[in-house]
């Protein structure tokens, strides 16, 4: 089985031609963790009782306080502590999805049992050791973290590096003085995951990629380049800007030359240009270069191509340094009355905020499940994604270039502090070559600010570091009103938070100069199979109904945006449900209904709705189910792109209707056990959809994302119930067992917002879930080995058992 080039970028993280000089070792596997404690030291590895901050190595261990022998401590970060009882595991980790919720515990946490009220839990220790070769001595070695939630402290060796407050922004550190050539090394991080950044589940641990990189002393800076290309008036030539910052880390100064090559996407070069330059000790310089290209290639949602800039160092003949800058040749023009033009055509934007986790497994979403989650999003016929309401991994970017998907990257703190600025700064350094990236949001609603003469300052020295960083985007922040004053006199693009919180047509017409954006719309909650919205589970009915007040159906806003062409378009709250942030009800609510798809990816009916608003694709879609009682009268919707159609209950017609874009044809119509079809006119073409009432449970099948993987990689797998025709029973809530051979199970889910099945089990405990109204998810890592096998069983139904091999 081949590789595609999408899996080998999101394996290197860059892309190396030639000569490889800088290695990237991913340090994801083979980790020990325990939980600490957020409240008592005794329990949290006596940090709080030892030197931590004022003495390395052997007096950390002791406290100057109370010496003696038998109160000599043993702590995590230092190399002799036996970590053997702590627990094995890999990364991504989230241990939040492993603890259990509880109705005293805080919403926004998904009421798991971590925070100030649960401090047992709230705390997490992570040791490993790498090996460093001899032969790295005299090279650079960073140690890069891709994200950790949240307040992680760090230390190598014992020796102690550094706390990183944010939970979302990635962080590097130059570690060569700290480590010893030839030996292990210990890295050792303490997670405290008390506070929330968030108004919603937000995870704990160590959650994206942990990388080491070794490097010559001479180097391009990592997220040290900045391509920006800019397209002629008819799109067919491009001036490129290539600028890499050179650093000289050595004690001599060095004479070199460096080459800027811009190379398509079958690795041929188109141009190159070298430079000779002299560097310092200890100094950094910029090069830069400008190339003009004819008719380039153009990225943009249906052929997002791309193109790599290579910079590599040489010292004579030898090669110090190869470094890759994927980008993207692209023109985004942000319009006063016409919307978003991308390449000087209008596109609308049809997107979606998400935030990053997944059922079963939390934040600890790994490279794999996030493309299946935006294959799912494009299958709809999304386009942009905004990264509510923070950074997200580098991977997810990447797989947004290669895809096509638009992105509105989104900074989590809106504050011009020290800290505020130091994560916008890492944001934008590390993100702007993506050419998806179409926008900067440097806030999300902040109602205390964002009218005051505080929030306008803020926001005047955020915007000015973005455009020093990167001049070719423009900035917007999502506002839940004030529009039209504080902030707005600020961002270029106007970022409205629901069309419902003010008026889109006044403050068109009085602020002509300002393009306008719907930041967040519908908020719409409906749970995946649900017809009757019942406040004791929290569950909404899936006919496109329930809404906060600030929401809107996706209907009134699919036309109130579709009405006007001065509105770029919207990005929906939300694509899949996510933890916390239960609505209406709450408990039992421990997810949100806010989803077009449910947590576990499923599409709810909404799916089908934006699928025929969104895609040329011909989209036909009843709802409900046909499992009801004998005397009941349904309400019968379709979602399609059909120019008409007629429904038939048991092959009787209840009428034809004429479709027009965003119409829901609806039907009153008494149940019979049976069927209900659809039989529709799309583009000329007879559709039809039928929909059988279906028997209890009696198999249950599972579909797995891919046919074989390699070790390591994570594999999505639906479980299905299915009645004795093979029908899907869309009611069936049967629990599942699992068992697996030669591979590991990351995590079990099924959509229900207001399940508390656990969603891991300890290893050697056997795994289980029940399915929710016809489904689960089993999320499961390939191990190295033959054959991964998983076996379904739930009693008295036929068992399966899915086979993939493992290369
Ligand atoms: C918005 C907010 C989102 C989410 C949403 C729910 O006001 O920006 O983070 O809370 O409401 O409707």
């Amino acid at each position: 089985m081949k590789k595609s080039w999408l899996c080998i970028l999101l394996m290197c993280g860059t892309v190396v031609f030639g000569q490889q000089t800088t290695t990237k070792q991913k340090l994801d596997n083979g980790w020990k963790f325990s939980l600490g404690h957020a409240a008592d030291p005794s329990k949290d590895f006596h940090f709080g009782e030892a030197l931590t901050f004022s003495k390395t190595n052997y007096l950390q261990e002791n406290t100057l306080l109370t010496v003696g022998a038998a109160l000599r401590f043993s702590l995590p970060y230092m190399p002799a502590f036996k970590d053997s009882a702590w627990e094995s595991i890999d990364l991504p980790h989230d241990w939040a999805m492993r603890l259990p919720v509880a109705e005293n515990q805080i919403k926004i946490k998904g009421y798991r049992t971590i925070s100030g009220r649960s401090p047992q839990n709230s705390v997490g220790w992570y040791r490993k050791n790498v090996l460093i070769p001899a032969t790295a001595k005299g090279q650079k070695l960073y140690l890069q973290f891709d994200g950790i939630f949240r307040d992680a402290r760090i230390w190598v060796n014992g020796v102690y590096i550094d706390r990183q407050e944010s939970g979302y922004t990635s962080f590097s550190y130059d570690i060569s003085d700290v480590v010893s050539y030839g030996k292990d090394n210990l890295i050792c991080v303490r997670v405290d995951a008390t506070h929330s950044e968030l108004w919603s589940y937000e995870g704990a641990g160590i959650y994206r990629h942990v990388w080491l990189l070794q490097k010559d002393p001479v180097h391009t800076k990592q997220w040290g380049t900045q391509v920006i290309a800019k397209l002629s008036a008819n799109y067919k030539e491009a001036l490129v800007s290539a600028k890499a910052a050179i650093e000289n880390t050595s004690s001599s100064a060095k004479k070199l030359t460096v080459s800027s090559a811009i190379v398509d996407a079958d690795r041929k070069t188109v141009q190159q240009k070298n430079r000779n330059i002299t560097i310092e000790p200890y100094a950094e310089q910029l090069v830069q270069e400008e190339f003009s290209l004819k008719s380039p290639q153009l990225w943009s949602t249906e052929t997002p191509y791309r193109y790599t800039l290579v910079t590599t160092i040489r010292e004579g003949e030898k090669v110090l340094d190869t470094y890759a800058t994927p980008f993207g040749i692209r023109a985004v023009e942000w319009t006063t009355n016409d919307g978003l033009h991308l390449n000087g055509k209008r596109i609308q934007v049809q997107g979606v905020c998400n935030h990053q986790d997944h059922a079963g497994v939390g934040i600890a979403v790994a490279d794999e499940l996030n493309i299946w989650r935006l294959q799912q999003l494009k299958r709809m016929g999304c386009n942009a994604l905004r990264t509510s309401h923070n950074p997200v991994a580098p991977e997810l970017l990447d797989a947004c270039d290669s895809m096509g998907i638009m992105v509105l990257d989104e900074v989590r703190m809106m504050s011009s502090s020290e800290e505020g600025l130091r994560q916008l700064e890492s944001t934008i350094r590390r993100d702007r070559n993506h050419p998806s990236i179409i926008l900067w949001s440097l806030g999300n609603e902040e109602p205390a600010l964002q009218e005051s003469e505080l929030g306008t300052q803020i926001m005047s020295r955020m915007k000015a570091v973005q455009q020093q960083l990167d001049p070719s985007r423009l900035c917007t922040a999502a506002m839940n009103g004030s529009w039209g004053k504080g902030l707005s006199d600020v961002v270029d693009v106007q970022g409205c938070n629901y069309f419902v919180l003010g008026n889109m047509d006044e403050l068109h017409s009085k602020r002509p100069h300002q393009p306008l954006l719907l930041t967040e719309e519908a908020s719409t909650v409906s749970t995946r199979g649900i017809y009757t919205t019942t406040k004791e589970k929290d569950y909404h009915t899936a006919y496109d109904h329930d809404k906060p007040g600030w929401g809107a159906t996706a209907e009134k806003w699919l036309r109130y945006v579709d009405a006007r062409p001065f509105i770029a378009g919207a990005f929906v709250w939300t694509g899949l449900d996510y933890g916390g942030e239960a609505y209406q009800y709450y408990w039992p609510g421990i997810a949100s209904n806010f989803g077009i798809m449910d947590y576990c990816g499923f599409p709810k009916d909404a799916f089908y709705y934006y699928q025929a608003a969104w895609t040329k694709e011909p989209v036909l879609h009843l709802l409900p189910h046909w499992n009801w009682r004998p005397g009941d009268t349904i309400d019968v919707h379709c979602y399609t792109n059909a120019s008409q159609v007629e429904l038939f209950v048991n092959g009787k017609s209840f009428g034809a209707q004429t479709v027009n874009r965003l119409d829901i044809p609806k039907w009153k119509v008494p149940y019979a056990s049976g069927s209900i079809k659809a039989v529709a006119n799309i583009n000329g073409q007879l559709v039809t959809e039928e929909i059988f009432t279906s028997g209890t449970a009696k198999a249950v099948v599972l579909e797995a994302n891919r046919a074989e993987a390699f070790a390591d990689e994570t594999i999505i797998v639906n479980a299905k119930l299915l009645d004795q025709n093979g029908r899907f029973v869309p009611d069936a809530n049967n629990r599942i067992d699992f068992e697996i051979i030669g591979g590991k199970i990351l995590g079990l889910g099924n959509g229900d917002p207001s399940c508390h099945d656990p969603d891991q089990f300890a290893p050697g405990v056997q795994p289980w879930r029940s399915a929710f109204n016809g489904l689960a998810q089993v999320i499961i890592k390939a191990e190295k080995g033959k054959e991964l096998v998983l076996k379904a069983k739930a009693e008295g139904l036929k068992e399966f058992e899915l086979k993939i091999p493992v290369h």
